[in-house]
C-alpha cells in the first residue's frame, strides 16, 4: 500500500469540533443510537424498515445463509416510487415542495409532491406503452433537469431498472453500459446547458446506438430547443408522448428484493462494473442515513450539489430526500456560471439548511476566495456533508468557518457506489468531529481496519478498511457477474466486505480514510480506473503501450498522469501528439478521464515479470526522488524516461 505523506501529516490533527449545544439537544440521533444498534444490529435494522410504508410485511430482516449474496427484509413487498411520492400525497404534503430546480441559465420551476405524483404516473403509462416490464432495464443519459427524476422514479413505479449513465459520458461508454444491462429504452434530451451553452445528449445517444442493435426506442425531454435529429419509429419527444399520458396510475408492489437500479462504477480491470442495488434495503439506507446525518427535520431545505448520474445523486438527491418527503434544490449548472458566487447566492435564494458536496469544489472555492460567499447571506446552514475523497483539514476548516460560520457542523462521509449509502460519519448531534477523520461507522454499521491477514489492527496503525457485517443498502452483485461480485469484495478477507481503501486508525480508534490501494483513482471524487484510461490510449493508432497514475493535485485531488511509448514509425511532434491523445481519451471515455499530462517515454520501468511499476511512475508524476529501482527488468530505464523528460521532445 503506498502511503500519502500528505495524508500521514493528518494524523498530527488534533482540532475536534464538537456539536453546538442546541443541535445536540434536538439531535434526530444521540450517543444511546451506537449502544442500541450495538446490542442487536437486526433489530435496529427491523426498526429502521419502519420508515418505509409496506404493501405486506417483511417477516426476516436478514437473511444472510446464501451469504455473500444477502436479502434483507424477506417478504416484504413494497413499491418504491410510492414510497418516495404518493404516500405523501396520501398524507396530505401534496402541496409540499419537493424540489426547486434551479436551472443554468436561469430558469425555475417548483415541484410539488403532488406534480412529482403526476409526473410519474405519466411516465409509468407511457413506459408500459412502450413495452417495457417490471425486470427490464431502461437506460437514462440526462442533464440535470426534473425530468432525469421523473424518468428514474417511472421506472421504479412500474418495477423497471434504471441504469444512469453521468450525462459527460462519451458514446462508447454509453453503449458498453447499454449493452452490458441489456437496456432497449433510452431516456435522453436534447442537450443540457453546461457554462452558459447548451451541450448535445441525444447527439451522443445517436453514436452510441449504432453499437446497440437492441435499443427498440428513445424518449427525448426537450431541454435547450437545440436542433436534433429524430429516427423515425424509434424516438419521440417526451413532452408529446409523456404529457399526453393519463395521471392515474396504480403502483404494484415488489418484492422487497427487487432490483431497483444499476449504476456502473470503475473496477480494476478495464470493463466497468454494473453494480446493483434492489429496493428495501437500499431505500432503508439512504433514507436513514439522510435523516441521521443532516440531523433532517420537516422544514429543512435540502441541497446535494452533485450530479443525479451518479450514487451520491442517487441516493441523496432522489432516494433518501423523496422517501423522507424532504424539500431539495436541484441545480443544472457549474459552480461558476454565471458568476462565482453562484452556489451561495442559490443558498441564500432558497434559505438552504443543509449542504452537501464534495472537496474537490470546497477547494475550488476556497482559491476563488473567501470575499464571494461572504457577499451572501449564508446563515441558515445547519449542517453540511462532505463526500467522495479524503478532506484535508485546511478546506475542512474553511469549509465550516467561511460557509457554516464556524458553527454547522461538518459530515465527512465515508461510502461508496457499492455501499448505497453513508457507512462511516460523524454524527452532527454527537461527534466531535476532527477534521479529516471521517470518525467511526454509523449506528448499525461494523466497519474495522484489518492488516493483510485480515486481523483487526491496533488503535495507531494503518491498513485496509473492511465492513464486517452486512448492511441494508449494500450491493446485490455486480449485473450478470455473480463470481467477479465474490472476487472482488469478499475473497481478500475471509467473511468481510473489502472496500479497496487504505484507512488508519488513531490512538482514539477514529478513522482516517487514505484512499485506493488498487489500480483506481480518484479525480475529483470520480472513481477512474488506470486500466480503462490505459485502454483508451492504446486503441489510438500512434500508441503502442500505455501507463496511467494518479498522481496528487491540489483542486481535484488525484490528476490522471499518462507515459505512453509510441509505435514505430508514429510521428512525435511533441505538444500535438500530448493535445490528440488527451483529447482521444475524453473523446473515448469522458472529460474527466482526460489526462492532466502526457509523458511520451522511450521505455516502460517493468518487474522482471513484465508488471508496470506504477509507483515509480508515480514519483515522476509528482516530482518525487525515483524510489527503489533495483526490482526492474532493465535499471537503466528509469535513467532514459527522466533524460527524455528533461530534454523535451
Ligand atoms: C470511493 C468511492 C460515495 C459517493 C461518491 C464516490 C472515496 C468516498 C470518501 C470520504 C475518503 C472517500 C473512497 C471510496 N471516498 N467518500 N468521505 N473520505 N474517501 O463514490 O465513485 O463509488 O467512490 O471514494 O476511495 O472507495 P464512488
Amino acid at each position: 500500500m503506498s502511503e500519502n505523506p500528505a495524508i500521514d501529516n493528518l494524523l498530527h490533527e488534533t482540532r475536534s469540533f464538537p456539536p453546538p449545544e442546541e443541535l445536540a439537544a434536538n439531535a434526530n440521533l444521540k450517543a444511546d443510537a451506537y449502544d442500541e444498534a450495538d446490542a442487536d444490529y437486526e433489530a435496529w435494522w427491523a426498526k429502521q424498515g419502519e420508515r418505509l410504508t409496506w404493501d405486506t410485511e417483511p417477516t426476516q430482516t436478514l437473511d444472510w445463509s446464501n451469504a455473500p449474496f444477502a436479502k434483507w427484509y424477506s417478504g416484504g413487498k413494497l413499491n418504491a416510487a410510492y414510497n418516495a411520492v404518493d404516500r405523501h400525497v396520501e398524507a396530505g404534503k401534496g402541496d409540499k415542495v419537493a424540489y426547486y430546480f434551479e436551472g443554468e441559465p436561469g430558469d425555475t420551476r417548483e415541484i410539488t409532491y403532488s406534480d412529482l405524483k403526476d409526473e410519474i404516473s405519466r411516465g409509468a403509462n407511457a413506459l408500459t406503452e412502450l413495452g417495457v416490464k417490471a425486470g427490464d432495464t431502461v437506460a437514462i443519459y440526462m442533464p440535470m433537469i426534473p425530468e432525469t427524476i421523473f424518468a428514474m422514479l417511472s421506472c421504479a413505479r412500474i418495477g423497471a431498472v434504471h441504469m444512469v449513465v453521468f450525462g459527460g459520458f462519451a458514446a462508447d461508454s454509453l453503449a458498453t453500459r447499454i449493452n452490458d444491462c441489456g437496456a432497449k429504452v433510452v431516456i435522453t434530451a436534447d442537450g443540457g446547458y453546461r457554462r452558459g451553452k447548451p451541450a448535445g445528449l441525444k447527439d451522443t445517444v445517436d453514436a452510441a446506438l449504432e453499437k446497440t442493435p437492441d435499443v427498440h426506442s428513445v424518449l427525448v425531454v426537450r431541454r435547450t430547443g437545440q436542433d436534433t435529429p429524430m429516427t423515425d419509429g424509434r424516438d419521440r419527444w417526451w413532452d408529446e408522448f409523456v404529457d399526453g399520458q393519463s395521471a392515474e396510475h396504480t403502483p404494484e408492489a415488489f418484492d422487497a428484493e427487487h432490483p431497483l437500479y444499476i449504476m456502473y462504477t470503475s473496477g480494476t480491470t478495464g470493463k466497468p462494473k454494473g453494480i446493483l442495488h434492489t429496493t428495501a434495503g437500499y431505500l432503508v439506507g439512504c433514507s436513514y442515513t439522510q435523516w441521521a446525518l443532516f440531523d433532517l427535520k420537516d422544514d429543512d431545505i435540502y441541497w446535494t450539489a452533485a450530479d443525479v448520474g451518479w450514487v451520491t445523486g442517487h441516493s441523496y438527491i432522489v432516494y433518501g430526500p423523496l422517501v423522507n418527503g424532504a424539500t431539495s434544490v436541484l441545480y443544472e449548472g457549474t459552480p461558476d456560471t454565471p458568476h462565482q458566487g453562484r452556489w451561495w447566492e442559490i443558498i441564500d435564494k432558497y434559505k438552504v439548511s443543509l449542504l452537501y458536496c464534495a472537496p474537490t469544489v470546497i477547494r475550488m472555492f476556497m482559491k476563488w476566495g473567501e470575499e464571494i460567499p461572504a457577499k451572501y447571506d449564508l446563515s441558515t446552514l445547519r449542517v453540511m456533508g462532505s463526500v467522495g475523497e479524503p478532506i484535508n483539514p485546511e478546506a475542512y476548516v474553511w469549509y465550516r468557518r467561511v460557509i457554516g460560520h464556524d458553527n454547522a457542523p461538518v459530515v465527512d462521509t465515508w461510502w461508496q457506489t457499492e455501499t448505497g449509502s453513508v457507512m462511516i460519519s460523524p454524527l452532527p448531534g454527537v461527534t466531535a468531529a476532527k477534521p479529516g477523520s471521517a470518525m467511526r461507522p454509523i449506528p448499525g454499521i461494523s466497519a474495522d481496519v484489518v492488516d493483510e491477514r485480515g486481523e483487526s489492527v491496533p488503535n495507531g496503525s494503518g491498513g485496509y478498511l473492511v465492513v464486517t457485517k452486512p448492511w441494508p443498502s449494500m450491493l446485490r452483485t455486480i449485473w450478470g457477474d455473480d463470481d467477479r461480485y465474490v472476487d472482488t469484495y469478499w475473497s481478500r478477507f475471509d467473511g468481510k466486505y473489502f472496500a479497496g481503501d487504505g484507512a488508519k486508525k488513531d490512538e482514539d480508534g477514529d478513522i482516517w480514510l487514505l484512499g485506493r490501494v488498487d489500480d483506481v483513482m480518484n479525480v475529483s471524487g470520480h472513481r477512474m480506473s488506470t486500466t480503462e484510461i490505459e485502454s483508451a490510449l492504446v486503441s489510438h493508432p500512434k500508441v503502442a503501450e500505455a501507463a496511467v497514475v494518479g498522481a496528487s493535485d491540489e483542486t481535484t485531488g488525484q490528476a490522471v498522469v499518462a507515459f505512453v511509448i509510441l509505435r514505430g514509425g508514429a510521428e512525435d511532434d511533441g505538444d500535438a501528439t500530448v493535445q490528440e491523445l488527451r483529447n482521444h481519451v475524453a473523446r473515448e471515455i469522458s472529460p474527466i478521464a482526460k489526462p492532466r499530462q502526457v509523458m511520451v517515454v522511450p521505455e516502460l520501468p517493468k518487474t522482471r515479470s513484465g508488471k508496470i511499476m506504477r509507483r515509480l511512475l508515480q514519483d515522476i508524476a509528482e516530482k518525487r526522488d525515483i524510489g527503489d529501482v533495483t526490482t526492474l527488468a532493465d535499471s537503466t530505464v528509469m535513467d532514459q524516461i527522466q533524460k527524455k523528460l528533461t530534454g523535451g521532445a
